[in-house]
């Protein structure tokens, strides 16, 4: 039997994700760089390494002792979990979210749109039959795979220089509708500010013509916030979707412990909006899981409203924010032009003339001087040409980093 062929069309061109398939070449890297003195320094993952708050170890701990805690939750969340998101919602962004009808627990925000897309999506191989979701490029690797393989077309929303990565919605439409793509077939929009891999953010002004753009054309606004607490700058503080009027008629807001907690194994998240959208994600999530650990529940709802936990972020950024400017100091003694990012913690950098695709360097990054970089191609057609460095790793490696590149000759040429 040719197992393979067993599965659906897009399941069979699926590649494993390509932060993992990076992974799995470091590690087979690995001995070889090591015995150059080039032992491998992982820039691919947006995953901060410190230690995670220790205020929420111990709520852990302490409520593990619970009989009662280690059963099946409720997929949507526990009322304790679901009230202090809401709690979460209005101190930090002054927007009011009904516990039981508009906000949801998610194992990992990952999860919650991918199957938010899944539902929106009805498959079909008939290529001109396809639903649309527009998403932001260069944008999170995830969300074109996941469209695909839901059976949907990811049409990209370019986020350039040139339109200051605030590109006008209703001139992209037209455009695709001159190319033939059939208006009633965008299901959804998403976007992604501050976003990953680029650390751009926007304006408040941008956040209304979305809302605009999706509320004239019924469209869906997805608006992924998993860095929304990833800043340097009081004046950068990012915004949530519903700090815009009329968005709860037509958005759905996705959120995550992982980076702003250095909580990524924890795959806790969750997603706030509109209730109906909300409704209809629950409906889904409710036959294919059984929601979160309840003792991550408790222990999440507990550091999400705690000072110990704002201060946590507060000197998270802070560490961020000196590692990132001292790296981009380095880069620029290499000759390359980079400016410190707003938000987030990635650097998307240029690269240099003698390589012909993204890839070519990350390749030279890591077979010469054991260098983890994302290629920008990984990220949208509009990537290419870039890399990606995750600045969530140690200082000192970080100096090696740079001393790496000189020494190997790793410069912007
Ligand atoms: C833009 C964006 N959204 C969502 C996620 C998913 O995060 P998690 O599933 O850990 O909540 C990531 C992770 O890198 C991301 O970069």
């Amino acid at each position: 039997m040719d197992i393979k062929k067993k599965f659906n069309n897009y399941v069979q061109s699926l590649e494993t994700y390509i932060m993992f398939r990076i992974k799995s070449r470091m590690i087979e890297l690995t001995p070889e760089l090591t015995a150059k003195n080039r032992k491998p320094i992982a820039m691919s993952m947006g995953a901060p390494i410190d230690m995670v708050p220790e205020f929420v170890i111990n709520k852990l701990k302490e409520c593990l002792s619970d009989p009662s805690i280690h059963n099946y939750s409720t997929p949507k969340g526990e009322t304790y979990f679901l009230e202090a998101i809401a709690k979460r919602m209005k101190t930090r962004f002054g927007v009011d979210f009904n516990p039981k009808t508009e906000i949801f627990s998610l194992i990992g925000s990952k999860e919650g749109i991918a199957n938010l897309i899944r539902e929106l999506i009805n498959p079909t191989v008939i290529e001109e039959d396809k639903d649309i979701i527009l998403i932001p490029d260069p944008g999170y690797a995830s969300y074109k795979e996941m469209i695909k393989v839901s059976g949907g077309r990811g049409l990209s929303v370019p986020l350039t220089e040139e339109n200051n990565y605030m590109p006008n919605l209703d001139e992209l439409l037209d455009k695709l509708v001159k190319e033939g793509y059939k208006k009633e077939k965008i299901k959804a929009l998403i976007i992604n500010y501050p976003n990953n891999p680029l650390g751009k953010t926007c304006t408040r002004e941008y956040l209304e013509h979305c809302v605009d753009f999706c509320t004239r054309n019924e469209i869906i606004l997805i608006s992924d916030n998993a860095y929304c607490d990833i800043y340097f700058d009081e004046k950068d503080k990012p915004l949530s979707i519903f700090n815009i009027e009329g968005a709860r008629d037509v958005a759905i807001e996705f959120y995550s412990f992982s980076k702003p907690y250095a909580m990524t194994g924890w795959r806790l998240g969750y997603a706030c909006g509109n209730s109906e959208i909300v409704g209809m994600l629950g409906k889904l999530k409710s036959t294919i899981d059984t929601g979160i650990f309840k003792a991550l529940q408790k222990a999440g709802a507990e550091l999400i409203n705690s000072k110990e936990g704002d201060e946590y972020i507060k000197q998270a950024n802070a560490k961020f924010k000196k590692k990132i400017s001292k790296f981009v100091d380095g880069l620029k003694e290499l000759g390359w032009s980079v400016d410190m990012p707003k938000t987030g913690f990635y650097l998307w950098i240029k690269i240099p003339s003698k390589y012909a695709t993204s890839k070519d360097f990350c390749d030279a990054l890591l077979e010469q001087s054991g260098i983890v970089a994302v290629p920008g191609s990984a990220f949208g057609a509009l990537g290419e040409g870039y890399i990606r460095l995750s600045i969530t790793t140690d200082e000192k490696s970080l100096e090696e980093v740079i001393e790496r590149m000189k020494q190997d000759n790793h410069r912007f040429e």
